[in-house]
């Protein structure tokens, strides 16, 4: 997987949460090629690191093994306009944009290529991403695709394109819910005495730490609340308090929201 020429059409906050995984991983700096129209943010990747890059789309795709789309959704069809004779048939082809479809890459850049659908999500950015995969093409695409994920956390395949809306509504906005939790209990820690810098370290932290709990302690989410919750004690009167508050229900409508949301804009 070392030897891929990897290209990204689009060089912004996804792309480098992309790039600096795989540097990290060990893949060179020159078997990764990125174009982007803009030349601050060419030169900026270029010396952090190490990759070449283009302002033409055409000049990073002809050498491609994997291309990985990282454009907006609304900026998806003109960056794909005229590429498709350029591309290697053996290409793989990894769209992270949001809602859209396979069948519109198709339409857009070619029948014939190797397309992959990620749905990945901002903690990539540090290593702790959460990216699920959806493509009816060869194996090989998928195992390229896992490879490029992996480096920067976790990958998971989906069988059905339309549970895209699902994973989106999970995982793909699912840290805004957190980071709005974090501001709420950071706030709320304010309000109670604490200086902001010891209530923003404490809501952080707690996240942090609980997160950590549910990912590797092998326990559900559910098992996790009741182990720390003595029947009488504070957080029993936290929890009986976000319920009578509805905040179970309104979690779920949230997530119902942005899955119907992501639908609406596919
Ligand atoms: N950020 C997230 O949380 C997240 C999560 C999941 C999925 N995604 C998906 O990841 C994709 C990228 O998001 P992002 O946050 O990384 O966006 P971004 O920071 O705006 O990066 C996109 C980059 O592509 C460049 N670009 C625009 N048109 C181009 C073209 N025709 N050819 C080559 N490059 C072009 C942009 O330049 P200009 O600035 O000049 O337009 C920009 O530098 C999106 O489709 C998004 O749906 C993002």
């Amino acid at each position: 997987m070392q030897q891929l020429n990897i290209a990204f059409i689009g060089g912004g906050n996804m792309a480098e949460a992309l790039i600096a995984g795989l540097r990290g991983a060990g893949h060179a700096g020159d078997q990764i090629g990125v174009s982007d129209p803009q030349q601050a943010r060419r030169d900026y990747l270029t010396e952090k690191y190490a990759v070449s890059c283009v302002q033409q789309n055409i000049n990073v795709v002809v050498n491609a093994d994997v291309l990985i789309l990282a454009v907006k959704p609304q900026q998806m069809q003109a960056a794909l306009k005229g590429l498709s004779e350029h591309l290697s048939p053996d290409a793989t082809v990894i769209s992270i944009a949001a809602g859209v479809s396979t069948a519109s890459l198709h339409a857009w850049l070619s029948a014939a290529a190797n397309i992959v659908r990620v749905m990945p999500n901002t903690p990539a950015l540090l290593g702790a991403g959460m990216s699920v995969l959806f493509s009816d093409a060869d194996e090989t695409h998928k195992l390229r695709t896992e490879y490029v994920l992996e480096a920067c956390g976790e990958c998971l395949r989906i069988e059905q394109e339309s549970m895209m809306h699902a994973v989106t509504a999970v995982s793909g906005s699912g840290p805004a819910y957190l980071f709005l939790m974090a501001e709420v209990m950071q706030a709320t820690g304010e309000k109670l005495g604490l200086n902001a810098e010891v209530a923003a370290k404490l809501a952080a932290q707690t996240v942090f730490g609980a997160g950590k709990m549910l990912a590797e302690s092998g326990r559900s989410a559910e098992d996790l609340r009741h182990q720390v919750t003595s029947p009488g004690g504070t957080t029993q009167a936290a929890l009986d308090a976000m319920y009578d508050a509805g905040v179970p229900a309104g979690v779920r409508k949230a997530v119902v929201a942005a899955s119907k949301r992501s639908q609406e804009l596919s």
